[in-house]
């Protein structure tokens, strides 16, 4: 029979459901694990300790996850045993008794494993990724998060190659055996725990080391494991890690409970970093900095994963979860606990707006496109396809609107009572809202909607007075997402104020709650008399992860984003102008709206009063991805050129101001601190807008701000903006810029993404090109990324009407499917959003879709990613 869908069918891995879930019949107090380590194989020799769970269905078998495994033998109290089976992938034996002890042996070549889960090697040495299901890769053994177990690990290796033997918990023995150039390490980790966060390393490094005394005065010794030619890069690290450990304490309450913190860069690595306890593993991206090789950007994002993964050990790792639908139990809350930390490290306001624009970038999308899920999904068939914005970044922010709805104090309170009651145990989001409600005293029945419901709530203001009072009319509504229609109106915690416009008096602010699908608030007193209407400042800080659609018109934007008091509320009235404006001028001649934002731009050159980080983020365009997620049917070319027509004229306008204040940037000399971290952001912010106006001028500014740069932020800055104009110091600033940093792996990939995403007519082309360079690898997800990634990002190239840049993804993304599953299924989204395109490019981006979709033997990554994208 012919499929008579125009879907092709693609082999779907089945769906597993939330409500499904069942506690594991067994429990497993103690895990012992011998590991006689090598390159090209790896012999595991697994201990168990089994019981019957008395709070689980009685079971005559148990199933042990295993992924590619064979088992080489299998002990059941100490004889050995053919009463088992292979189910699948999975290792299933008889058990009668009430306790058992098991063993079982493994055996494996991390040099063939390139999907960099399980045990594989990278640059000579071997480590381990095991969330979520990486475990099973490595031995037999119930790979569920709320199966906790108390590890020991001994570990055995030639010594020569792997002279570093580093595992979960505290270092317990030691030895070796001179005559076999072997040696071996103990290690017991106390705190039991998932299997998801059992990490092991093994190679030839070197440690930055500096100790931390607890508040209870314990000392834990920090190390940051790099390879020898990378220690003179460790510092930020280890101060960012003590820096983080301080905060919890102070913020949180929360003291480390090890001897020992261990952090390991790896250069082959699928994500950030992972939390494994005591032995954190890092992509090498966010471990290294210096101000030779790093941007301040770079520094912030090793900061910020440094803290986001010291901050599980309590929030997710003395407290993990109870099934994978969970994971925004950890990874929400602990998002929200970085950010708070990067807040109270820096300023609070430029990392708010950094925050959401993140948030509108990469989360509102999702929202709105065929991958929509709630933040506390429902079910899934892989894993690792929910590591997703919505879960880290729309589930912090869930968490930030319990914390802004009952105040900092009682919030904390809340989570005293969270940790207190669940340490040691695999909990749920329901767990956690429960503390909540009951620790600050806050109802949160209807809020739990927010854990339900995907799409991003719009919301509609409209400000009426009467009577001598100003009234604010709200409506609420939840779009309709797959799988999930007709939903339930939320709470909607928003601060507002209201400004005179006439006299600049600037009004106190509230909190309010918008909990039906419309009310209307008193905001108090106004005086019909006043000529203009006030202004309305709504949604300060980012309160709530909504749209809002305020009817305000060009004066009153203009108006708040040259005086509102709340940073954020400036930010966003500036943006708002900006969007406005960008969304008419892309679909027709520009209206009036220019004249004033042209003006706004100059008061933010001009304004004494702004600090320069805060100038460059007033100054920032919103992005073409933040555009087209505001249409219906998008065009991504023609938003690309109505902003950078916008860009040209602001830059032609202000020329002599923007020269001015880049020669004033300049200036500053070179320090960490937020003036001069200000100065680099509008120094290059100002070059970015005199090459839309003046190309000449520009290269040769930029190719100045190259040659005399003493940091990476000033010398990538300059390097991007050289890499969109057609000037001969492109190809000499490119060339340069390559050989000073040949052999560092994480600036050579600056190089790519650099190339890929610029605003050059012959994108495509320099990246066919790139492709094809000897420094070129599909092996590395850092290279792989810094290329497509980048590439995917780039409007105009990607986007080009023809079809090649879509066609160029899918044929990378069908290469690196077979190589690295997890890495690849991360690029579908950028060809998903089909529906949302004009006609012409939907069709061209859905025809590569399903060709994605009818390749043979594709993973169950991509599988779920495709089938989702065209259903
Ligand atoms: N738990 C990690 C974090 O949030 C995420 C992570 C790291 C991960 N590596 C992974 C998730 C591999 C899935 C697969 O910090
Ligand atoms: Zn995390």
């Amino acid at each position: 029979m012919e499929n008579l869908s125009n879907t092709p069918a693609v082999q779907q891995p089945p769906l597993i459901h939330r409500k499904d879930y069942k506690p594991y019949p067994w429990l497993i107090p103690q895990t012992r694990l011998e590991f006689e380590l090598g390159l090209e194989r790896t012999l595991i020799r697994s201990r168990l300790t089994v019981e019957r769970n008395p709070a689980a269905e009685p079971s005559q078998t148990m199933r042990l996850n295993g992924d590619g495994l064979a088992a080489r033998s299998v002990t059941v109290d100490g004889t050995l045993s053919d009463d088992w089976q292979m189910n699948g992938s999975d290792l299933v034996l008889s058990l009668s008794g009430d306790a058992h002890s098991l063993e079982i042996v493994t055996e494996i070549d991390p040099s063939q494993n390139t999907q960099l889960m399980g045990l594989y090697a990278s640059g000579g040495m071997l480590c381990t990724q095991c969330e979520a299901e990486g475990f099973r890769r490595i031995t037999f053994f119930p790979d569920r998060p709320d199966v906790l177990s108390v590890y020991t690990v001994r570990m055995s290796a030639p010594k020569d190659a792997f002279p570093v033997l580093l595992c979960n918990g505290n270092p317990a023995a030691q030895g070796e055996d001179a005559q076999a150039g072997t040696h071996w390490a103990e290690w017991h980790d106390p705190w039991p725990k998932p299997s998801y966060l059992f990490a092991l390393v093994a190679g030839d490094l070197v440690a930055k080391s500096g100790d931390f005394l607890t508040m209870s005065g314990k000392q834990v010794a920090c190390n940051i494991w790099v390879r020898q030619e990378d220690l003179g890069r460790t510092d930020h690290a280890l101060r960012s890690l003590h820096n983080s450990m301080r905060w919890d304490e102070d913020v949180f309450g929360r003291e480390y409970d090890l001897q020992v913190y261990n952090i390991v860069a790896v250069s082959d690595f699928n994500m950030g970093a992972m939390e494994n306890k005591g032995l954190n593993v890092f992509n090498t991206k966010y471990v290294l900095a210096d101000v030779e090789t790093a941007t301040d950007a770079d520094f912030d994002a090793v900061e910020g994963v440094i803290a986001h993964e010291y901050f599980h050990n309590w929030s997710g790792n003395r407290v993990t979860c109870r099934d994978w639908f969970q994971l925004s139990l950890k990874e929400g809350f602990t998002v929200l606990r970085d950010q708070l930390f990067s807040q109270d490290m820096h300023s609070e306001s430029v990392k708010r707006i950094e925050d959401v624009r993140i948030l509108r970038s990469a989360q509102f999308p999702e929202d709105s496109g065929p991958l929509a899920h709630p933040i506390r999904p429902d079910s899934f068939r892989e894993i690792s396809n929910f590591y997703t914005a919505t879960v880290y970044n729309k589930g912090a922010e869930v968490i930030r609107m319990m914390r802004s709805l009952c105040g900092v104090e009682a919030f904390r309170k809340g989570t005293d009572l969270y940790f207190e009651r669940h340490d040691g145990e695999a909990a749920t989001c329901e767990d956690f809202i429960c503390a909540i409600e009951d620790g600050a005293g806050l109802d949160l029945e209807q809020f739990r909607l927010w854990y339900a419901q995907a799409g991003t709530p719009k919301v509609t203001a409209r400000l009426h007075t009467a009577d001598g009072r100003a009234k604010l009319h709200l409506t609420q509504s939840v779009p309709d997402t797959p799988g999930q229609e007709d939903k339930s109106p939320m709470p909607i915690p928003l601060r507002v104020a209201l400004h005179d416009q006439t006299s600049g008096n600037l009004g106190e602010e509230q909190l309010i709650v918008l909990n039906e699908a419309e009310a209307s608030f008193d905001l108090g007193a106004h005086s019909d008399e006043t000529p203009a209407s006030p202004a309305l400042s709504i949604n300060r800080g980012f309160t709530a992860p909504v749209r809002i659609e305020r009817q305000a018109d060009t004066a009153q934007l203009a108006f708040l984003a040259a005086h509102d008091d709340d940073p954020f509320a400036r930010y966003e009235a500036m943006q708002e102008l900006l969007v406005d404006h960008l969304l008419t001028r892309a679909s027709g001649p520009p209206d009036a709206s220019d004249k004033e934002i042209a003006q706004a731009f100059g008061r933010i050159i001009a304004d004494e009063a702004l600090d320069d980080l805060m100038r460059g983020e007033l100054m920032a365009l919103p992005g073409v991805t933040f555009l087209m997620d505001q249409l219906e049917a998008a065009d991504p070319l023609a938003l690309h050129n109505a902003r950078e027509a916008l860009k040209a004229q602001l830059g032609k306008q202000w020329q002599g101001e923007l020269a001015a204040m880049h020669q004033r940037a300049s200036a500053i000399a070179f320090a960490h601190d937020a003036p001069a971290k200000g100065a680099r952001t509008v120094k290059t912010a100002a070059l970015t807008f005199l090459a839309a106006s003046d190309p000449q001028l520009a290269a040769q500014m930029a190719a100045q701000q190259y040659d005399t740069a003493d940091n990476m932020t000033d010398r990538q800055g300059a390097l991007m903006v050289l890499c969109g104009l057609e000037t001969d110091a492109r190809a000499a600033k490119l060339d340069d810029f390559y050989q000073r940093f040949l052999g560092n792996a994480l600036v050579i990939d600056k190089w790519f993404s650099l190339q890929a995403m610029s605003l050059h007519p012959e994108a495509i082309a320099h990246v066919k090109a790139l492709a094809q360079h000897p420094d070129f690898t599909l092996s590395n997800p850092n290279r792989a990324r810094a290329l497509y990634m980048a590439f995917a990002a780039n409007p105009a190239a990607f986007h080009a009407a023809s079809g090649e840049g879509y066609r160029m993804l899918a044929d990378f993304l069908l290469a690196l499917d077979p190589i690295n599953a997890q890495t690849a299924a991360r690029f579908v989204p950028a060809l998903g959003r089909w529906r949302k395109m004009e006609p012409a490019r939907a069709k061209l981006m859905r025809a590569e879709l399903e060709r994605i979709a009818s390749a043979d033997g594709l993973s169950r990554d991509t599988a779920e990613q495709v089938t989702r994208s065209l259903d």
